[in-house]
């Protein structure tokens, strides 16, 4: 499937949002803190001193403009404290906004105390990366107990825990098994963007050949997997956002939050923390008019607006069993908890 599904994904506009855009407000509050955007950088770096000034420019950026950040990784600052500073950085540059910490969701409680503790945490991304490390020759290749290894930490954690994939999507049934042992945050990072086999093989010289094209889901499709269960999480969309309407279309279905990695470290590479911020204020501008276009007044108004799934997507869906046509009228996430905005979901 090409790119990350949301080409399949229509919003229906509304020539009459009876509505001022001033009136259009995309704040809410999560994890205690308020933001002033659904957004997310998303887990990318630290753990080398080259990488410092990286992580330095994304925690400006989150803090000017008010949405969250993850670090990338922190096994490299769990093993060796002198790279500690590559992370905690980027609480130096933010004191007061939303910073999640980034472990393998192999790594022991105590490991992941450490790195909450390393940056002052708000929460915690727990990653899943099981194709990307079987990419990489030097990977890990025993999975076994990650699931048990998670209800452990969720137990064990003074911040809310995150469980998320790095580009390869979760179904219905994986997102299922994590609320069934306490998750209760997860984001979904599909595929369609970041595709770190592919990344794995160039690193290391290999010809990739397009061998793994079957595997995989789309975020379009995790994301409406995961809320056709009905079940009290609170969802964060990531996997191939470039900014826009894909944005808005994985509001209105139903995510809390949308992260982008690829796409921010793009615009910090060819435009470097200016670039960056000015993307980012672009990107918050264009999910307000487009609300206005929906009628929608706030987050909660969004979710719900109709939109038509189309194409593969649709395809998907419909052969795994999921009623998308509900997804076509106003109101299809009345009894959903994903309106809830009243509050993160307590663990
Ligand atoms: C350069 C780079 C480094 C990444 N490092 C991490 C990481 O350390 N931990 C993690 O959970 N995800 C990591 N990711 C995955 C992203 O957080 C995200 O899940 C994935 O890239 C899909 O989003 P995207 O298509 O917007 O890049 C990384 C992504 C990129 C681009």
């Amino acid at each position: 499937m090409a790119g990350n599904g949301f080409s399949d994904i229509f919003l229906v506009y509304e020539a009459l949002p009876e509505l001022n855009l001033d009136q259009v407000d995309i704040s809410f509050n999560f994890l205690n803190k308020k933001l002033k955007a659904p957004l997310l950088i998303n887990a990318m770096t630290g753990g080398h001193p080259d990488v410092k000034h990286i992580n330095r420019s994304l925690a400006r950026v989150a803090s000017q403009t008010g949405i969250a950040m993850a670090v990338g990784s922190q096994t490299a600052g769990l093993e060796d404290s002198k790279v500690r500073d590559t992370y905690r950085v980027a609480r130096d540059e933010n004191s007061d906004g939303i910073l999640l910490a980034n472990v393998s969701a192999l790594s022991s409680p105590v490991m992941v105390k450490e790195a909450i503790e390393m940056i002052e945490a708000d929460g915690v991304q727990l990653h899943l990366n099981v194709a990307q490390e079987l990419a990489m020759s030097e990977g890990d290749r025993n999975f076994s107990g990650t699931l048990a290894n998670i209800e452990k930490i969720v137990a064990l954690s003074k911040v809310p825990v995150i469980v998320k994939e790095v580009g390869f999507g979760l179904s219905r049934e994986t997102f299922k098994k994590m609320y069934d042992v306490g998750v209760r945050y997860i984001d979904v990072s599909g595929q369609g963007g970041t595709d770190f086999i592919r990344i794995e093989y160039m690193r290391s010289g290999r010809d990739y050949q397009e061998k793994f094209q079957n595997i995989g889901i789309s975020t379009a499709i995790s994301l409406i997997e995961s809320l056709s269960t009905d079940l009290p999480i609170f969802v964060f969309a990531s996997g191939g956002f470039t900014g826009g309407s894909d944005v808005v279309c994985a509001l209105a279905l139903g995510a809390k939050l949308v992260g982008m990695a690829g796409h921010f470290l793009r615009a910090f590479t060819q435009g470097s923390e200016q670039g960056l911020k000015e993307r980012v204020d672009t990107i918050i501008e264009d999910l307000r008019h487009t609300m206005l276009m929906v009628g929608a007044a706030n987050l909660k108004e969004l979710t719900g607006k109709p939109l038509v799934i189309t194409g593969k997507t649709a395809e998907w869906l419909l052969r795994r069993g999921i009623d998308i046509n509900k997804y076509s009228y106003p109101g299809h996430a009345e009894n959903c908890s994903c309106r809830d905005y009243g509050g993160a979901i307590q663990k």
